[in-house]
Parts: C-alpha cells; sequence; structure tokens
C-alpha cells in the first residue's frame, strides 16, 4: 500500500471526525481536525475580547494578534486520540461548548485566518500519511488528495448526534438551539466568499444519515484500500 493524503470534507456534527480519526488510527495515519484549529482560534478571541456586541469580529487586533496563536495537537494516550491545544494548553473541552461554536463561522471566514491556518495544515500533511477533516481540504488544502470523501447528513440527525455528545459529556444542550446553530453554520460556511464548503468534483460522497458508525467504518476503509493501492 502507497502512503497517501486522505481528505475529508462535509457540513458540521456529520460525524466526520468520528471517521477519520478511526481509520487515522487503524491505519496507522496522522489525524488532523482542522475545526478544531479554527475554534481554537475563536476561544482565544473570546478570551482577549477581540469579538464586538454584535457578534462581529475585531479583526484588526485579530490580525494583529494572529502570530500569538500557536496551535498544535498531541496524542492523548487515554483516549488514543490527538488533543488539541492552543499555546501550550489542552483546550480540548474547552473549544467544544456552545459559546464556541456560536462564535467560530465569522472567525472561519476571515481570509488572513485561514490563510495561516491552511498553511500549517499543509506543512502537517507534507509527508502524506495524513487524515485531515474540515470544509476545504479537498478543494483547497490538498487538491491532489488521493482519496476525498464528502460527508452529509440531515440537519436534524447532526443537531441530534451534537445533543448526544454535550449531554454525554454532562453539559446543558438545548435541542432546538443545536439545530438553529447546525443551520446557520451550514449557511454561513457554504455561502462566504473565502472557500466556502463545497464538494470537489473529484470527492466520493457519502450521506451517513442512517448508517451506524461500524458501516461508515467499513465503507470508509473500503475507500482507502481502494485509493492505496
Ligand atoms: O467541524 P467543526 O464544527 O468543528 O468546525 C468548526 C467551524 O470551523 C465550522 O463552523 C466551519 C469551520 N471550518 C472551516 O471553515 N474550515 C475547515 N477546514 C474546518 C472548519
Amino acid at each position: 500500500m502507497k502512503k497517501i493524503t486522505i481528505a475529508i470534507d462535509g457540513f458540521s456534527s456529520c460525524g466526520k471526525s468520528t471517521m477519520a480519526k478511526d481509520l487515522a488510527r487503524e491505519i496507522g495515519y496522522i489525524y488532523v481536525d482542522t475545526g478544531a484549529m479554527y475554534r481554537s482560534v475563536t476561544l482565544y478571541a473570546l478570551r482577549h475580547h477581540l469579538f464586538n456586541a454584535d457578534g462581529t469580529v475585531r479583526e484588526q487586533e485579530l490580525r494583529r494578534q494572529m502570530e500569538h496563536i500557536r496551535i498544535s495537537f498531541c496524542m492523548n494516550s487515554e483516549t488514543g486520540r490527538p488533543d488539541t491545544y492552543l499555546n501550550g494548553e489542552n483546550v480540548e473541552s474547552a473549544i467544544r461548548t456552545m459559546e464556541v461554536s456560536s462564535h467560530v463561522s465569522p472567525v472561519a471566514a476571515l481570509a488572513f485566518v485561514r490563510e495561516a491556518l491552511v498553511g500549517q495544515q499543509q506543512r502537517m500533511g507534507a509527508e502524506k500519511g495524513i487524515v485531515m477533516d474540515g470544509r476545504d481540504i479537498g478543494t483547497v488544502v490538498f487538491p491532489h488528495a488521493e482519496l476525498k470523501v464528502f460527508v452529509t447528513a440531515s440537519a436534524e440527525v447532526r443537531a441530534r448526534r451534537r445533543y448526544d455528545e454535550l449531554k454525554a459529556k454532562g453539559m446543558e444542550a438545548d435541542f432546538n438551539e443545536i439545530l438553529r446553530n447546525v443551520q446557520e453554520r451550514d449557511y454561513i460556511d457554504s455561502h462566504r466568499a473565502t472557500s466556502p464548503l463545497r464538494k470537489a468534483d473529484d470527492a466520493v460522497e457519502l450521506d451517513n444519515s442512517h448508517l451506524t458508525i461500524a458501516q461508515q467504518k467499513q465503507w470508509l476503509l473500503a475507500q482507502y484500500r481502494r485509493a492505496a493501492e
């Protein structure tokens, strides 16, 4: 099997990350959750008061502070999955709150933020042997990836998954608020000017609304074997 680049894109909360992480672990590849990187910049912006009262970003300030934002990943030996670090602090839980979810889209729409993060992502994948998930991996970050997957599921199914996830972690959750957030992010993510979410022409599509995690895993493994042969 040759070492390849695997790009997994799709809407929020469609289970991409679980699929991508499981595949990476199974085949011994590096896994990178690029959503976690946009979330980390958002957490930094929240902590440093870089949002205006109306939810828009104080762009000039954030642009000036970008060089102080260091994002890295480190394997968690308990979960067997990488945790996200912001300037050396483990922020894996802090970046998954509703507050971050509801502020991340305007941050991810800023061209200078995308430029900085895409550059870092391309450096992380320079050696191949990587599974990266996000919105623009097959279209912008790795347009020549050997395997591109575009994952979809209905907004209701995705909101239910995120709700269950938050509840399981003992966090507060309101299903209707989550559904609204999922729909709003779908709209902003696919209508923004810079790198909108769209399926790459050569991506294989997977609608996982009615598939179990085991079925998705089987499907993805088969795609990998075909692409890496
Ligand atoms: O996958 P997620 O829900 O953790 O992503 C968080 C946000 O980051 C989401 O609103 C879209 C944005 N994002 C992006 O614009 N580009 C990526 N490659 C990954 C995520």
